[in-house]
């Protein structure tokens, strides 16, 4: 059935990566964007939602570790983009899990346990009142790093997730390569995108592959990433110099 499935697709909004993909993301499945520090996992995510937003779809973006106010600033002196247009016009919705008035700032009196369970009902009722058609949460580790135990990790991704995939919302999920949670979190995800650098002599390339992607088929090569004042684009070459 190669090909020939109707699942509806939704595109991402990076040029060249919808290729790789065979045609975008699946509708409603939860997709995960891996790599280190500087990659470019915020500038995926927000080029995904912009894409949307600028159809005139509702989206949706989650915030975990700073205030969305610098997220905004960032996009807007990288690239020009004005995240704000879209805030006022009511397409773009941020959620500042740090923000006091949600009180689920991370706190060491707070047990990680009941932090997931309350930004899983945070966000469900975020995703129910908005109906967003995409969200990015940025970033999932500050969430789950005080879990110890892999079983109670597992779960809790599984169930985090299932919101997502319970309401139909196509998700963009970044996750850091930090003590081995990234590959947590690429096991529960419907696609996994890895984001990197390669040395090559002295060049510095970014690099882009499709590391999984459930019930699609995927072209499996390593290609270059370039991040220009324009935003991120795949190119269909090889980072790897010969
Ligand atoms: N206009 C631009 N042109 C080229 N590279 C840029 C531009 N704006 C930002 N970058 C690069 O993008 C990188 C940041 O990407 P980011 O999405 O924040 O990474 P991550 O979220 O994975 O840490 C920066 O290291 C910077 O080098
Ligand atoms: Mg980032």
């Amino acid at each position: 059935m190669a090909d020939a499935d109707m699942r509806e697709r939704v595109n991402t909004g990076i040029p060249g990566l919808d290729e790789m993909l065979r045609g975008g993301y699946f509708k409603g499945t939860v997709n995960v964007v891996s790599g280190d520090s500087g990659t470019g996992k915020t500038i995926f995510g927000t080029q995904f939602i912009l894409e949307g937003a600028k159809k005139g779809e509702k989206v949706m973006c989650i915030i975990t570790s700073e205030e969305s106010k610098s997220i905004v600033r960032e996009m807007y002196t990288s690239f020009g983009w004005n995240l704000e247009e879209y805030v006022n016009k009511g397409l773009i919705v941020f959620v500042d899990i740090t923000d006091p008035s949600l009180r689920l700032q991370k706190s060491v009196e707070i047990a990680p346990s009941e932090l997931i369970k309350s930004f899983k009902k945070l966000v469900e009722s975020k995703i129910e009142e908005i109906q967003p058609s995409r969200i990015f949460i940025d970033s999932i580790e500050a969430l789950f790093l005080a879990i110890e135990s892999n079983y109670k990790l597992r779960t809790l991704i599984d169930d985090v997730f299932g919101v997502f995939r319970k309401h139909e919302v196509t998700s963009v999920i970044t996750v850091g390569a930090m003590y081995g949670l990234d590959s947590m979190v690429e096991y529960g995800a419907d696609s996994v995108v890895k984001l990197g650098r390669i040395i090559a002599g002295n060049n510095l390339q970014r690099s882009i592959y499709v590391m999984k992607m459930r019930g699609s088929g995927t072209i499996n090569e390593v290609r270059v990433l370039n991040i220009s004042d324009s935003g991120m684009q795949v190119l269909a070459q090889s980072p790897y110099l010969e």
